[in-house]
């Protein structure tokens, strides 16, 4: 007799255009275990080669430029040798079946000055300082001043996405996820909280979400293939320190996402709440107010 339980989490499925051995997926998850020069090194392709059981791995989420770090010795995807160190872990997961994307990142205000090239200032949608601390080479200090970015700078922020996300694809990822989470960069212009722009990347939901839909924009047009792409989003979890979360949390995503979806992407993935924190929502914010 056969056994009538379907145990569909361990059938493989196509996710886009990525096909699944299996429906586990790996959350991106930060190791610091590169060196200062953000190369992998054969402990990440033997770290993500013991993991490669999972349908899907999310990288550890990975610098996109010099500019975007915001914490010492997380790994880039800029340089040739960044690609080559990348290109061990993905040969190593191939090798067992598994599928990895990489997760692109810029972290924007989040940041320390001795983490920039020449000591610069983080930079953001508006020079809103957070609060908190970050991993430094020499230890946690607080995060630094930012600057807002110029209009003129955006294009060449566009082209750091670009690069980043061709060199992933060079580096032999079944794909990439932009983090759009998390109160880093993307979302820094997102939230009004943060954004006091006055020029088209602020003020209207249509101009916060501008940058992230441009940064999508790019990334597929590299991949040839939207459904190769995901995005991550955490509507709710708390700024970092002295900013509340988007005035209108359901307007600004709703709008968001349905602009995503005609992209046709792989996926959108969300944090439930807040990182290492609470699932709930933070005081004070009713969603369907
Ligand atoms: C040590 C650690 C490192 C993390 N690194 C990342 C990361 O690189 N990128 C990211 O989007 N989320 C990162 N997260 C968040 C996790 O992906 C995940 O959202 C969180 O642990 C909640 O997971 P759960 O909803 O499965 O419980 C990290 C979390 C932890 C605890």
């Amino acid at each position: 007799m056969s056994n009538a339980i379907k145990n569909d989490l361990f059938e493989k499925v196509n996710l886009g255009s990525i096909e699944l051995a299996n429906r586990i997926a790996m959350a991106p998850l930060t190791r610091s275990r590169a060196g200062s020069d953000g190369v992998p090194t054969d402990l990440h392709a033997i770290y993500y080669a013991q993991r490669a059981s999972a349908g899907l791995i999310i990288s550890e989420t990975t610098n996109i430029s010099p500019q975007a770090r915001g914490y010492a010795f997380t790994p880039g995807i800029w340089t040739e040798e960044q690609v080559e160190g990348w290109k061990k872990v993905t040969d190593a997961v191939h090798e067992k079946n598994g599928k990895i994307v990489c997760q692109l990142w810029h972290v924007g205000r989040f940041s320390h000055t001795s983490l920039l090239p020449d000591g610069n200032a983080p930079v953001s949608s508006s020079a809103v300082k957070a609060e908190g601390k970050t991993f430094t080479e020499n230890g946690f200090k607080d995060v630094s001043e930012p600057r807002a970015l110029e209009l003129e700078e955006i294009p060449a922020l566009l082209e750091e996405y670009r690069h980043a996300a061709e060199s992933a694809k060079k580096a032999g990822f079944d794909g990439v996820e932009g983090h759009s989470a998390n109160s880093y960069l993307l979302h820094q212009f997102i939230r009004d909280s943060v954004n006091q722009r006055t020029d088209k990347y602020g003020g209207s939901v249509e101009n916060r979400t501008r940058l992230l839909l441009e940064v999508v924009e790019a990334i597929v047009k590299v991949w040839g293939d939207s459904g190769r792409v995901g995005i991550r989003l955490s509507p709710t979890t708390p700024d970092a320190g002295n900013t509340p979360i988007d005035s209108d949390v359901m307007g600004t995503f709703t709008y968001l996402i349905d602009k995503l979806n005609e992209y046709n992407l792989a996926y959108i993935h969300f944090v439930e709440g807040s990182t290492a924190a609470s699932r709930e929502l933070p005081e004070g914010i009713d969603l369907y107010q």
